[in-house]
């Protein structure tokens, strides 16, 4: 039998290379996963912080997310909005909506506008262009992110064209018979797959990621996660406990955990030092202080809702989702004091992904040598 301190100290290993090298096997991945113990996670938020640290200092990005429809015509077996759930309220925002949202985000200092949606199929081309056109008019210091899910390499072409600067599209997971156990048979890993790559060539800032505690997920799983995001070098990536929906065939499932997902923000913060990671709604939703749990175990983005009051609580992707009784402004606030009590703070900035990222052979330094990011440089303006 292996000891419990040989374990401890391969673990060690692996994370110090991790660190250095950001990249391992994928069984050097798939050991770490097993070695997930509270120690383990500690010392790889030791070697994680002061590597978010040189690149981002103590500064927190902000995204405001604007849920813009809840109509969806997938079926995920997790996901509240899912189409098979009749008892969903749906909703669809209109541009007008979503340009107010706009205006009251950009008055509260965010520069980065996330438009979510589930899979509309009204949300065509020539919509999510015309929106485009009109934040981008209104505002053109601000980011937008789009994630909008599956569309064709000519659809994401169009919306690269109108203005959209980075896509969210997680990939779920990167096992391929995992996939297809957490999505209907109309939907394929080799699609995912390939909306992924072709975001990434026409030149977004791409953001893939998975849910923590799935069902069937597994250690194995879990280290095709880790090496997919380490050979893919997405500019983010969003990582969350899987929480149960009621109305979902997942309803009875166990949720992920608050430990296991920041020893995985903290393995994503060794893989790539510059890449931006969210502390995620669902991690607030299972723990109080979940967020703050987040951002100290290696993340460096947190995504308030901007969404108008009335329509929160139908984009239900999960229970108990927090901040669906909230005003945007109170959200900020409540997010810029949750930022200070860990010795943080939110910033105004686009807060773009430092790309290229960093090379392999380099160490990691404070800055990208053009002169426009030091760890600790005072180079935003605090909210
Ligand atoms: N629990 C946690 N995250 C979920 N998502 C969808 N349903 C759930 C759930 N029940 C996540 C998925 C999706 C993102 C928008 O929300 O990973 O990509
Ligand atoms: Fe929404 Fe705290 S972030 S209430």
């Amino acid at each position: 039998m292996i000891s419990t301190n040989a374990v401890w100290a391969k673990a060690r290993e692996l994370l110090e290379t991790l660190a250095r090298d950001h990249e391992l096997p994928l069984e050097g991945y798939r050991a770490l996963v097993e070695a997930y113990a509270p120690e383990t996670a500690a010392y790889a938020a030791e070697l994680a912080v002061p590597l978010r640290q040189a690149v981002y200092g103590k500064a927190v990005f902000v995204r405001g997310l604007i849920e813009l429809s809840s109509y969806c015509k997938n079926d995920c077996l997790y996901c509240g909005i899912r189409r098979s759930n009749a008892s969903a309220e749906r909703y669809r925002l209109t541009p007008e909506q979503i340009l107010d949202c706009c205006e009251r985000g950009h008055e509260m200092g965010f520069r980065t506008f996330v438009l979510q949606g589930g899979e509309d199929p009204t949300l065509a081309d020539e919509a999510v262009s015309d929106l485009l056109h009109a934040i981008k008019g209104r505002y053109p210091d601000c980011a937008v992110t789009l994630s909008l899910g599956e569309r064709s390499r000519e659809s994401y072409q169009a919306l690269f064209d109108a203005g959209a600067d980075r896509y969210l599209l997680r990939h779920e997971t990167a096992d391929a018979a995992h996939y297809a156990r957490l999505h209907p048979r109309s939907m394929s890993f080799e699609h995912r797959m390939q909306c992924l790559r072709n975001l990434k060539e026409i030149g977004y800032q791409v953001g893939c990621g998975f849910m923590v505690g799935s069902p069937w997920q597994t250690p194995e799983t879990l280290a095709k996660d880790l090496k997919f995001i380490e050979e893919l070098r997405p500019a983010m990536c969003g990582i969350g406990p899987f929480v149960p929906h009621h109305a979902t065939p997942f309803a009875e499932r166990e949720a992920g955990t608050v430990g296991l997902t920041c020893y995985l923000l903290s393995l994503l913060r060794l893989i790539d030092p510059t890449l931006n990671i969210p502390a995620t709604t669902a991690l607030g939703t299972i723990d109080p202080r979940g967020r703050e749990k987040g951002i100290q175990a290696g993340a460096n983005v947190v995504m308030p809702n901007l969404s108008p009051r009335d329509v929160r609580k139908k984009y239900e992707l999960y229970d108990n989702k927090i901040c669906t009784g909230e005003e945007a402004a109170e959200c900020r606030g409540c997010l810029a004091r949750r930022m200070e009590s860990i010795g943080y703070r939110v910033v105004v900035d686009r807060g773009d992904a430092r790309q290229p990222a960093l090379s392999r052979t380099k160490p990691v330094c404070a800055n990208y040598g053009d002169g426009t990011r030091g760890g600790d440089q005072e180079y935003h303006q605090p909210i």
